[in-house]
Protein backbone atom coordinates (compact mmCIF):
# COMPACT_ATOMS: atom_id res chain seq x y z
CA UNK A 1 0.00 0.00 0.00
CA UNK A 2 2.53 2.09 1.29
CA UNK A 3 4.95 1.44 -2.61
CA UNK A 4 1.75 2.33 -4.37
CA UNK A 5 1.17 5.47 -2.52
CA UNK A 6 4.90 6.72 -3.56
CA UNK A 7 4.32 5.79 -6.90
CA UNK A 8 1.04 7.84 -6.84
CA UNK A 9 2.80 10.86 -5.97
CA UNK A 10 6.00 10.18 -7.95
CA UNK A 11 4.17 9.55 -11.66
CA UNK A 12 0.38 9.87 -11.87
CA UNK A 13 -0.54 11.56 -14.79
CA UNK A 14 -3.49 13.56 -12.94
CA UNK A 15 -1.79 14.34 -9.66
CA UNK A 16 -1.64 18.26 -10.07
CA UNK A 17 -4.95 18.31 -11.56
CA UNK A 18 -6.34 16.67 -8.56
CA UNK A 19 -4.46 18.68 -5.97
CA UNK A 20 -5.87 21.76 -7.62
CA UNK A 21 -9.10 20.35 -7.67
CA UNK A 22 -9.01 19.21 -3.99
CA UNK A 23 -8.23 22.77 -3.16
CA UNK A 24 -10.82 24.66 -5.32
CA UNK A 25 -13.84 21.90 -3.35
CA UNK A 26 -12.10 23.60 -0.20
CA UNK A 27 -12.59 27.10 -1.73
CA UNK A 28 -15.57 26.67 -2.91
CA UNK A 29 -16.49 25.27 1.35
CA UNK A 30 -14.82 28.12 2.43
CA UNK A 31 -16.81 30.63 0.62
CA UNK A 32 -20.23 28.50 1.30
CA UNK A 33 -19.55 29.04 4.72
CA UNK A 34 -18.44 32.49 4.91
CA UNK A 35 -21.85 33.20 2.68
CA UNK A 36 -23.79 31.77 6.05
CA UNK A 37 -22.24 33.88 8.29
CA UNK A 38 -19.70 32.43 10.27
CA UNK A 39 -16.16 33.30 10.72
CA UNK A 40 -14.98 29.43 12.39
CA UNK A 41 -11.86 28.75 11.20
CA UNK A 42 -12.36 25.42 12.96
CA UNK A 43 -14.68 23.65 10.00
CA UNK A 44 -13.10 20.78 8.22
CA UNK A 45 -12.58 21.58 4.99
CA UNK A 46 -10.28 18.97 3.90
CA UNK A 47 -12.01 16.15 5.08
CA UNK A 48 -13.58 14.04 1.64
CA UNK A 49 -15.72 11.89 3.57
CA UNK A 50 -17.34 14.92 4.91
CA UNK A 51 -17.46 16.54 1.85
CA UNK A 52 -19.46 13.52 0.61
CA UNK A 53 -21.54 13.31 3.38
CA UNK A 54 -22.15 17.85 2.67
CA UNK A 55 -22.99 17.13 -0.60
CA UNK A 56 -25.57 14.55 0.34
CA UNK A 57 -27.03 16.26 2.85
CA UNK A 58 -27.24 19.14 0.32
CA UNK A 59 -29.24 17.02 -1.86
CA UNK A 60 -31.66 15.50 0.59
CA UNK A 61 -31.80 19.77 2.34
CA UNK A 62 -33.22 20.33 -1.40
CA UNK A 63 -35.85 17.45 -1.35
CA UNK A 64 -36.71 18.88 2.04
CA UNK A 65 -37.41 22.25 1.00
CA UNK A 66 -38.96 20.87 -1.69
CA UNK A 67 -41.37 19.06 1.26
CA UNK A 68 -40.95 22.64 2.67
CA UNK A 69 -39.25 21.99 5.66
CA UNK A 70 -35.35 22.42 6.32
CA UNK A 71 -32.95 22.05 9.26
CA UNK A 72 -31.58 24.98 11.26
CA UNK A 73 -29.53 26.17 13.58
CA UNK A 74 -31.29 27.05 16.84
CA UNK A 75 -33.46 30.35 17.39
CA UNK A 76 -33.27 29.35 20.93
CA UNK A 77 -31.20 27.62 23.64
CA UNK A 78 -31.95 25.94 27.18
CA UNK A 79 -28.33 26.71 28.34
CA UNK A 80 -28.69 25.18 32.17
CA UNK A 81 -28.82 25.04 35.23
CA UNK A 82 -28.24 21.47 35.89
CA UNK A 83 -30.35 19.62 38.13
CA UNK A 84 -32.86 22.35 37.91
CA UNK A 85 -35.54 20.93 35.52
CA UNK A 86 -34.13 21.64 32.51
CA UNK A 87 -35.63 18.38 31.33
CA UNK A 88 -38.28 18.75 32.34
CA UNK A 89 -38.93 22.17 30.60
CA UNK A 90 -37.82 20.97 27.10
CA UNK A 91 -40.17 18.26 27.57
CA UNK A 92 -43.51 20.74 28.56
CA UNK A 93 -42.37 22.57 25.47
CA UNK A 94 -42.29 19.69 23.05
CA UNK A 95 -45.36 19.73 23.17
CA UNK A 96 -46.06 22.72 21.57
CA UNK A 97 -46.84 22.83 17.69
CA UNK A 98 -44.24 25.24 16.93
CA UNK A 99 -41.44 23.96 18.94
CA UNK A 100 -38.90 21.69 17.53
CA UNK A 101 -35.70 20.03 19.30
CA UNK A 102 -33.21 17.22 18.73
CA UNK A 103 -33.66 13.90 21.00
CA UNK A 104 -30.53 14.32 22.93
CA UNK A 105 -28.28 17.15 24.12
CA UNK A 106 -25.75 18.01 21.41
CA UNK A 107 -22.65 19.57 23.76
CA UNK A 108 -22.19 21.28 20.33
CA UNK A 109 -20.46 24.32 22.31
CA UNK A 110 -18.73 22.60 24.99
CA UNK A 111 -17.66 19.67 23.80
CA UNK A 112 -18.02 19.52 20.20
CA UNK A 113 -17.53 22.93 18.47
CA UNK A 114 -14.47 22.29 16.07
CA UNK A 115 -17.37 20.07 14.34
CA UNK A 116 -18.04 22.95 12.79
CA UNK A 117 -21.73 24.97 12.63
CA UNK A 118 -22.63 22.44 9.80
CA UNK A 119 -22.26 19.52 11.84
CA UNK A 120 -24.37 21.70 14.74
CA UNK A 121 -27.03 22.37 12.26
CA UNK A 122 -27.37 18.56 10.84
CA UNK A 123 -28.13 17.49 14.76
CA UNK A 124 -31.30 19.45 14.32
CA UNK A 125 -34.77 18.01 13.48
CA UNK A 126 -35.90 19.98 10.69
CA UNK A 127 -38.58 22.42 10.65
CA UNK A 128 -41.29 24.55 8.61
CA UNK A 129 -41.65 27.93 8.12
CA UNK A 130 -42.53 29.62 11.84
CA UNK A 131 -41.30 26.45 14.21
CA UNK A 132 -38.30 26.76 16.09
CA UNK A 133 -35.40 25.26 16.95
CA UNK A 134 -34.55 24.82 20.19
CA UNK A 135 -31.36 22.98 21.74
CA UNK A 136 -31.00 21.88 25.20
CA UNK A 137 -27.58 21.52 26.90
CA UNK A 138 -27.39 21.96 30.46
CA UNK A 139 -23.45 22.31 30.98
CA UNK A 140 -23.68 25.72 28.53
CA UNK A 141 -24.11 28.22 31.32
CA UNK A 142 -21.62 27.55 33.17
CA UNK A 143 -18.94 26.77 30.70
CA UNK A 144 -16.09 29.35 29.98
CA UNK A 145 -15.88 29.85 26.17
CA UNK A 146 -19.56 29.13 25.63
CA UNK A 147 -20.72 32.57 25.27
CA UNK A 148 -18.70 34.11 23.07
CA UNK A 149 -18.91 30.86 20.69
CA UNK A 150 -22.64 31.07 21.04
CA UNK A 151 -22.80 34.77 20.11
CA UNK A 152 -20.66 33.85 16.57
CA UNK A 153 -23.57 31.89 15.68
CA UNK A 154 -26.15 34.51 16.62
CA UNK A 155 -26.61 37.84 18.31
CA UNK A 156 -30.26 37.32 18.34
CA UNK A 157 -30.75 33.95 20.04
CA UNK A 158 -32.83 33.26 22.59
CA UNK A 159 -31.70 31.97 26.11
CA UNK A 160 -33.46 29.99 28.36
CA UNK A 161 -32.09 29.58 32.07
CA UNK A 162 -33.77 27.08 34.86
CA UNK A 163 -32.68 27.91 37.95
CA UNK A 164 -33.54 26.58 41.60
CA UNK A 165 -32.18 26.93 44.82
CA UNK A 166 -28.58 26.41 44.85
CA UNK A 167 -28.36 24.56 47.90
CA UNK A 168 -30.73 22.02 47.10
CA UNK A 169 -29.34 22.17 43.29
CA UNK A 170 -25.55 21.37 44.87
CA UNK A 171 -27.72 18.40 47.06
CA UNK A 172 -28.68 16.95 43.79
CA UNK A 173 -25.97 17.33 41.61
CA UNK A 174 -23.96 15.35 44.51
CA UNK A 175 -26.62 12.28 44.50
CA UNK A 176 -26.26 11.86 41.53
CA UNK A 177 -22.56 11.72 40.94
CA UNK A 178 -22.65 9.66 43.95
CA UNK A 179 -24.85 7.17 42.41
CA UNK A 180 -21.90 6.82 38.98
CA UNK A 181 -19.32 7.08 41.80
CA UNK A 182 -19.60 4.69 44.73
CA UNK A 183 -16.39 6.23 46.53
CA UNK A 184 -17.15 9.94 46.30
CA UNK A 185 -17.42 10.26 49.94
CA UNK A 186 -19.79 12.07 51.90
CA UNK A 187 -21.38 15.66 50.61
CA UNK A 188 -20.65 16.95 54.32
CA UNK A 189 -16.57 15.97 53.83
CA UNK A 190 -16.71 17.46 49.99
CA UNK A 191 -17.91 20.72 50.49
CA UNK A 192 -15.91 22.40 53.24
CA UNK A 193 -12.38 23.21 52.11
CA UNK A 194 -12.06 21.64 56.02
CA UNK A 195 -13.91 20.69 58.51
CA UNK A 196 -12.34 22.74 61.39
CA UNK A 197 -13.00 26.19 59.40
CA UNK A 198 -15.87 25.30 57.70
CA UNK A 199 -14.81 27.16 54.82
CA UNK A 200 -17.09 26.16 51.64
CA UNK A 201 -14.61 24.15 48.84
CA UNK A 202 -15.77 27.08 45.84
CA UNK A 203 -13.63 25.21 43.35
CA UNK A 204 -16.14 21.96 43.73
CA UNK A 205 -18.48 21.82 40.85
CA UNK A 206 -21.68 21.34 42.75
CA UNK A 207 -21.37 24.13 44.71
CA UNK A 208 -18.86 26.16 41.73
CA UNK A 209 -22.14 25.79 39.51
CA UNK A 210 -24.39 27.44 42.16
CA UNK A 211 -23.07 30.73 41.53
CA UNK A 212 -25.41 32.02 39.29
CA UNK A 213 -24.75 35.41 39.15
CA UNK A 214 -21.13 34.62 38.42
CA UNK A 215 -21.76 32.69 35.45
CA UNK A 216 -24.72 35.35 34.44
CA UNK A 217 -21.82 37.83 34.25
CA UNK A 218 -19.59 36.01 31.85
CA UNK A 219 -23.05 35.74 29.34
CA UNK A 220 -24.08 39.60 29.39
CA UNK A 221 -20.49 40.39 27.95
CA UNK A 222 -22.24 38.55 24.67
CA UNK A 223 -25.99 39.46 25.13
CA UNK A 224 -27.96 41.68 26.56
CA UNK A 225 -29.88 40.74 29.50
CA UNK A 226 -33.88 41.17 27.71
CA UNK A 227 -32.26 38.03 25.22
CA UNK A 228 -32.16 35.63 28.61
CA UNK A 229 -35.40 34.47 30.40
CA UNK A 230 -35.09 32.84 33.63
CA UNK A 231 -37.36 30.22 34.68
CA UNK A 232 -37.91 29.24 38.50
CA UNK A 233 -36.84 25.51 38.57
CA UNK A 234 -39.33 25.71 42.05
CA UNK A 235 -42.36 27.74 40.30
CA UNK A 236 -42.19 24.91 37.62
CA UNK A 237 -42.85 22.02 40.34
CA UNK A 238 -45.42 23.92 41.82
CA UNK A 239 -47.24 25.73 38.85
CA UNK A 240 -45.87 24.70 35.55
CA UNK A 241 -48.41 26.52 33.09
CA UNK A 242 -47.67 29.64 34.72
CA UNK A 243 -43.69 29.54 34.01
CA UNK A 244 -44.65 27.72 30.50
CA UNK A 245 -46.70 30.78 29.76
CA UNK A 246 -43.96 33.23 30.27
CA UNK A 247 -41.57 31.15 28.52
CA UNK A 248 -43.98 30.85 25.72
CA UNK A 249 -44.02 34.87 25.54
CA UNK A 250 -40.67 35.00 25.69
CA UNK A 251 -40.08 32.80 22.63
CA UNK A 252 -42.52 34.92 20.54
CA UNK A 253 -45.17 32.18 20.32
CA UNK A 254 -48.84 31.76 20.47
CA UNK A 255 -49.51 30.51 24.48
CA UNK A 256 -51.20 27.06 23.69
CA UNK A 257 -49.68 25.27 26.78
CA UNK A 258 -51.61 25.88 29.63
CA UNK A 259 -53.12 24.59 32.87
CA UNK A 260 -55.21 21.94 31.28
CA UNK A 261 -51.68 19.95 29.91
CA UNK A 262 -50.82 19.02 33.20
CA UNK A 263 -51.80 17.04 35.89
CA UNK A 264 -50.02 16.40 39.47
CA UNK A 265 -48.89 12.95 40.21
CA UNK A 266 -49.05 12.37 43.70
CA UNK A 267 -46.72 9.74 43.81
CA UNK A 268 -44.17 10.91 42.22
CA UNK A 269 -44.40 14.48 43.96
CA UNK A 270 -43.89 15.96 40.42
CA UNK A 271 -46.63 17.46 37.75
CA UNK A 272 -46.74 15.07 34.55
CA UNK A 273 -48.09 15.80 30.85
CA UNK A 274 -51.83 14.55 30.27
CA UNK A 275 -50.58 13.67 26.70
CA UNK A 276 -46.96 13.01 25.99
CA UNK A 277 -45.85 14.94 22.34
CA UNK A 278 -45.02 11.09 20.69
CA UNK A 279 -47.55 8.71 21.79
CA UNK A 280 -50.45 11.03 23.35
CA UNK A 281 -50.18 8.92 26.37
CA UNK A 282 -50.29 10.36 29.72
CA UNK A 283 -46.27 10.86 30.68
CA UNK A 284 -43.87 11.96 33.57
CA UNK A 285 -40.07 12.35 33.55
CA UNK A 286 -38.12 9.28 34.43
CA UNK A 287 -37.55 7.88 37.73
CA UNK A 288 -33.94 9.79 37.69
CA UNK A 289 -35.35 13.17 37.77
CA UNK A 290 -36.66 12.74 41.33
CA UNK A 291 -34.08 11.53 43.55
CA UNK A 292 -34.12 10.56 47.04
CA UNK A 293 -31.33 12.65 48.94
CA UNK A 294 -29.10 11.58 51.70
CA UNK A 295 -29.68 13.32 55.06
CA UNK A 296 -27.25 15.99 55.70
CA UNK A 297 -27.52 18.13 58.91
CA UNK A 298 -28.92 21.19 59.70
CA UNK A 299 -26.00 23.08 60.26
CA UNK A 300 -24.42 21.82 57.24
CA UNK A 301 -27.39 23.55 54.92
CA UNK A 302 -27.34 26.79 57.31
CA UNK A 303 -23.74 27.42 56.54
CA UNK A 304 -24.46 26.66 52.22
CA UNK A 305 -27.18 29.11 52.48
CA UNK A 306 -25.40 31.70 54.40
CA UNK A 307 -22.27 31.33 51.75
CA UNK A 308 -24.94 31.65 48.66
CA UNK A 309 -27.44 34.71 50.24
CA UNK A 310 -25.00 37.35 49.05
CA UNK A 311 -24.44 35.45 45.28
CA UNK A 312 -28.44 35.05 45.31
CA UNK A 313 -29.09 38.86 46.05
CA UNK A 314 -27.20 39.94 42.81
CA UNK A 315 -28.68 37.26 40.75
CA UNK A 316 -31.95 38.91 42.00
CA UNK A 317 -30.73 42.47 41.07
CA UNK A 318 -29.18 40.92 37.81
CA UNK A 319 -32.47 39.08 36.45
CA UNK A 320 -35.57 41.27 38.17
CA UNK A 321 -36.45 38.40 39.62
CA UNK A 322 -37.07 37.08 43.23
CA UNK A 323 -36.31 33.54 43.24
CA UNK A 324 -37.29 33.31 46.97
CA UNK A 325 -34.25 31.18 48.45
CA UNK A 326 -33.24 33.42 50.72
P1 LIG B 1 -34.11 15.93 41.59
O1 LIG B 1 -33.65 14.64 41.01
O2 LIG B 1 -33.13 16.53 42.52
O3 LIG B 1 -35.50 15.89 42.18
P2 LIG B 1 -32.42 18.48 35.17
O4 LIG B 1 -33.35 17.86 34.20
O5 LIG B 1 -32.12 19.90 34.86
O6 LIG B 1 -31.18 17.67 35.42
O7 LIG B 1 -33.18 18.57 36.57
C1 LIG B 1 -33.60 17.44 37.29
C2 LIG B 1 -34.60 17.95 38.32
O8 LIG B 1 -35.78 18.37 37.65
C3 LIG B 1 -35.07 16.94 39.32
O9 LIG B 1 -34.18 17.02 40.39
C4 LIG B 1 -36.48 17.45 39.68
O10 LIG B 1 -36.56 18.02 40.95
C5 LIG B 1 -36.74 18.56 38.66
N1 LIG B 1 -38.07 18.56 38.04
C6 LIG B 1 -38.75 19.67 37.75
N2 LIG B 1 -39.92 19.38 37.22
C7 LIG B 1 -40.00 18.04 37.16
C8 LIG B 1 -41.01 17.14 36.71
N3 LIG B 1 -42.16 17.58 36.21
N4 LIG B 1 -40.77 15.82 36.81
C9 LIG B 1 -39.59 15.38 37.33
N5 LIG B 1 -38.61 16.19 37.76
C10 LIG B 1 -38.81 17.51 37.68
Amino acid sequence: EAKKGVIFDAVHPHKDALIKNKHQNEKLYQEDTEVVGFHDDTFYLDDEERLEKDDKEFSNGLQNIEKNASKKLPQALIIGVKKSGTKALLEFLRIHPDIRAPGAEVHFFDKFYSKGFKWYRRQMPSTLDGQITIEKTQSYFTTKDVPKRVRTMSKDVKLLVVVRDPVTRAISDYTQSSIKHKDLGRFEDLVFVDNTTGLVDTSWTPIKTGVYAKHLERWINYFPIENIHFVSGEELIRDPATELEMVQKFLGLKVVITNKHFYFNVSRGFPCLKKQEKHGRPHCLGVSKSRDYPFIKDKVIKRLRNFYKPFNRRFYQMTGRDFNWI
